[in-house]
């Protein structure tokens, strides 16, 4: 199956007044968070490309997972509202498999977590959640998200790409742009290893950005917004009035320094990586855009046969 949706720039995603409120709260703590759980590790993590790459290089994910929640105050990183199809797709696997075993795999902060929490609550099912990430820092988030609402989750801190996980263990797998966060020779790897993953008949819903290197200039153009943004929403942080806005120029212009998207070239590539999955369903939508605004990207339902 194969549609395209297009929204004007003016229905684009707004963030809601709870998220927001939710966000003022839990931005700091993550920002703290991230000094004692985001660690180096050998390979894989958010700092992959920028330890190789950058003249200055970081051992750490820690710009990144310190940073995620204060730009999400300002609505410029990928998430799952962005998706207008995120209720639907998790909505229909969990009416059809109320004790479903979820994967999340990796996810930023509990953003995926408080979607996923919303279709529960929709349809009244009671799954059993795990939630897998390389760093410690959004599991972290996550167990706060969950204490905070009065459910259980499991977090496992462990490389998706190599991990031990039996196969067939999962009704449903679900990830935000997992697939434009790792490189390119190993999409193929992770989408098999969904597909292993899965029960048969079990279902993946995610999403992939279209677009190009992420280059100089784009960088550049994504810390001049992140201040011109700040300065218009200066009261989505409170706890950096002051003259403390320094501190969070710097954590943004060390975020645009650092951030890198693999995106995928085009259509064809998005549809070979799922060939042979089984059912799989391509809707194509604009988005706000990280570094390109906006961006069109690719919401993803994909059946186990
Ligand atoms: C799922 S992605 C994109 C974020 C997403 N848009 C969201 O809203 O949560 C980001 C996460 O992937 C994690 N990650 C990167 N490489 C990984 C790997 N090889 N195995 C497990 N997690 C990984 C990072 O630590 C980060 O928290």
């Amino acid at each position: 199956m194969d549609s395209l949706s297009t929204l004007s720039s003016d229905s684009m995603y707004t963030l809601d007044e709870s998220t927001r409120n939710l966000l003022i709260e839990s931005a700091p703590l993550m920002e703290a968070w991230a000094t004692s759980h985001c660690a180096a590790k050998d390979t894989g993590g958010m700092e992959e490309w920028a330890k190789t790459k950058n003249a200055q290089p970081v051992e750490s994910c820690g710009w990144y997972h310190s940073t995620w929640q204060y730009l999400r105050l300002l609505n410029m990183v990928a998430v799952p509202p962005w998706y207008e199809f995120y209720q639907e797709a998790l909505g229909n696997v969990l009416r059809k498999h109320p004790k479903a075993e979820v994967l999340i795999s990796a996810a930023a902060d509990y953003g995926m977590l408080a979607t996923l929490h919303e279709a529960i609550q929709t349809t009244g099912a009671e799954p059993h959640i795990r939630i897998y990430d390389i760093c410690r820092t959004p599991l972290r988030a996550c167990q706060w998200y969950a204490d905070r609402n009065g459910f259980q989750i499991e977090t496992v801190a462990a490389n998706l790409l190599t991990c031990d996980i039996p196969p067939a263990s999962f009704d449903l797998i679900v990830t935000d742009e997992f697939l434009t966060v790792i490189k390119s020779e190993d999409k193929p790897i992770i989408v098999k290893r969904w597909k292993e993953l899965l029960k048969p008949g079990g279902t993946l819903v995610t999403t992939a950005m279209l677009g190009g290197p992420t280059t100089p200039e784009l960088r550049q153009g994504f810390a001049e917004r992140a201040r011109r943004l700040l300065d218009a929403n200066a009261d989505s942080f409170p706890q950096h009035g002051n003259g403390r806005h320094g501190d969070l120029i710097k954590l943004f212009d060390e975020f645009a320094g650092h951030h890198t998207r693999h995106m995928l070239v085009d259509e064809a590539e998005i549809r070979r990586l799922f060939d042979g999955f089984g059912e799989v369903s391509f809707v194509r939508t604009t988005t706000p855009g990280e570094c390109v605004n906006p961006t069109d990207s690719f919401q993803i339902v994909a059946t186990k046969a």
